[in-house]
Formats: structure tokens, C-alpha cells, sequence
């Protein structure tokens, strides 16, 4: 039988999220930075390595690389071929660099990305990015992306109060009949970015109402809407305990700790310099220690709002 890698409340970890940088070169006004505070070195190529095998014989068989800016790891290359065989290799990625990289990423084992991309007008781009000059550098990386057949490309649009709530049907344009996905995500409070948040649900009602078919996929509870031949999914991890009850993920941070929670800091056990035997070890006991951010009662208790703030 398969080892697997389960917790007390049944969550199966069958995928890895890492993080490879804390550095990027935007600025974005709401940015969780993957809930990491400040970081030693770097993930190394073969850090990525050790970890993707060990949890790859658990099967562990789909790796999320995120950031930071992972392509400002000028590694990336290196690293993806490193990995074991695995279902589904993918990161997230601001796609300001993405353009020049996308074919020799496809060469070496990136099955797709996503793209952060909150606003279809340069001006407003601007302002969320805090960065000039990086709009059409992000399309283009989406276009290379879809030539070079990293699909299906997911575009994450952050949906922030008074500034994208109007570009909802823009985007889904933007999206149909195209081989893109348009998520629309929930802000959630990291740097005290709050007064941007939008309400979600009823925008979802919205999308429902004018849906063709509604999918509702297990990871996060999220539904997926199809619109006229563009396809939508809506992501509320706010006061959602769904979203934390079917996770099945597991974070690794940028300087090589397994932490078990988006939204944990305190708990974040550094693997860096252990032989694979001990690796394993204490991945099998981190992981059995796992608990649900958002458990339906202490949800209410813990706002998670607060977390980061000082
Ligand atoms: N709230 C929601 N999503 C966020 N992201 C970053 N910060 C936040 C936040 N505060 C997500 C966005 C972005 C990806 C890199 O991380 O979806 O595209």
C-alpha cells in the first residue's frame, strides 16, 4: 500500500507549495508574501530536490512554485528539472519576466502557470503594483505562455474595493475562449490593506446567476462557473472553514521550512541541513500535527485579520 501523509482531521497532503524567494520586483499594495515573515537564504536547487523526492514517495504528486517573484530565481531551470516525475508542476508567477523564459520553462518540465493580473487598465495596474512600466511586459508574458502551451493559464485577479470591482466582465472577456481561467480572489488582510476588501459573495451570486454550469471543486470548496465560454473561479478564504477542512497542501518556506499553514507563523520547523531519514521524520510528525486554521468554531474566535498586523 502507499505511504501517505495524513493528519488528524483526514487532510491528505498530495500537494507541495514552495516558495523560492521572498525577494520581487513589484510591490503590490495588498501582497501576503505567502505569509512568510523575513527569511535566511535561499531554497536551494537541491533543498527543492530533497524535499519533492521524500514527499514524491508519500504521493505527494503536484508542486505549486510561488514567491516572492520565483523568476527572479535565475535557477528555475535548474530546479524544475531536478524535481521527480510529478503530475502537475506549476507556479505563480507576476509574469513581468515571463515573456523571454516561458519556452525554455515548458522545456524543462513546467506543465502551467498562473498570473497575477488584478486590472486590465495600466493606470490602475500602476497604482496596485506600486511599479511603472510593467503592464504590457505581464500580457506578454501571458501570450508566451499560451504560445508555448503553459496552460491552462489561471489569471488570479484579487478583487479589491474601488479599484477592480468594475473590470469583473473585462476580465471574463479577457479569459473566453481562450485556454485561461480567471480566479477571482477574496483580499485577505496582511498589511493592514483592508479597506480594499470587497465583498465577494454577492459578486459570486452575481456569477452564478448569469452561469451556465456550476462545477464545485473539492480543494478550497471553490466553484467554477462557466460563462459563455469563459471559465471562472471564485476564491473566499475568509471565514470559509471549507477552505481549510479539504487543504491538502503543504508550505515550504523560502529558507526551507515546512509550514503547515497560510496563515501560521508559529509553527514553522526548519528542515535545512537534515539527512533525507530525518527529513522524513519530521515531516511524518509535522504533518500529523496539522490542524485547520479555520475550524468551524474557533473560525469565528481568531479573526485572521489581525495575524500580521503589529
Ligand atoms: N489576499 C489575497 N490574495 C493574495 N495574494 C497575495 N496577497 C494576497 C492577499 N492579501 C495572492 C494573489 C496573487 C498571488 C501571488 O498571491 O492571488 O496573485
Amino acid at each position: 500500500m502507499q505511504n501517505v501523509l495524513i493528519d488528524a482531521y483526514g487532510r491528505r497532503i498530495s500537494s507541495l507549495r514552495i516558495s523560492l524567494t521572498n525577494r520581487c520586483n513589484l510591490k503590490c499594495i495588498y501582497c501576503h508574501n505567502e505569509g512568510e515573515e523575513d527569511s535566511g537564504s535561499e531554497i536551494t536547487v537541491e533543498e527543492v530536490a530533497q524535499i519533492a523526492r521524500i514527499c514524491a514517495r508519500y504521493g505527494v504528486d503536484k508542486i505549486k512554485f510561488s514567491g516572492g517573484e520565483p523568476l527572479l530565481r535565475r535557477d528555475f531551470d535548474e530546479i524544475l528539472r531536478a524535481l521527480p516525475p510529478m503530475r502537475d508542476v506549476s507556479v505563480t508567477t507576476n509574469g513581468t519576466l515571463l515573456a523571454a523564459r516561458a519556452e525554455s520553462l515548458k522545456e524543462s518540465g513546467l506543465d502551467r502557470v498562473n498570473v497575477s493580473l488584478d486590472s486590465m487598465d495600466r493606470d490602475r495596474f500602476t497604482f496596485i503594483t506600486q511599479c511603472k512600466g510593467q503592464f504590457d511586459k505581464v500580457l506578454d508574458g501571458i501570450d508566451a505562455a499560451l504560445s508555448v502551451g503553459l496552460t491552462p493559464v489561471k489569471i488570479n485577479m484579487v478583487y479589491l474595493k474601488g479599484i477592480n470591482e468594475d473590470e469583473v466582465d473585462r476580465m471574463i472577456d479577457y479569459v473566453r475562449g481562450k485556454p485561461l481561467v480567471l480566479q477571482i480572489i477574496e483580499l485577505m488582510n496582511f498589511h493592514g490593506a483592508f479597506k480594499y476588501h470587497a465583498d465577494v459573495a454577492s459578486l459570486e451570486q452575481r456569477i452564478k446567476e448569469k452561469a451556465d454550469k456550476a462545477v464545485c471543486r473539492e480543494m478550497h470548496r471553490r466553484t467554477k462557473y462557466y460563462l459563455g465560454g469563459a471559465e471562472v473561479e471564485i476564491v473566499r478564504p475568509i471565514d470559509n472553514s471549507e477552505f481549510c477542512m479539504n487543504c491538502n497542501r503543504l508550505r515550504i518556506t523560502s529558507d526551507y521550512k515546512l509550514k503547515p499553514c497560510l496563515l501560521k507563523n508559529d509553527n514553522l520547523v526548519s528542515v535545512r541541513g537534515l539527512s533525507d531519514a530525518e527529513v522524513e521524520a519530521v515531516l511524518i510528525k509535522t504533518v500529523g500535527a496539522r490542524e485547520p486554521f479555520f475550524k468551524s468554531e474557533t473560525a469565528k474566535v481568531c479573526q485572521p485579520y489581525k495575524i500580521y498586523e503589529p
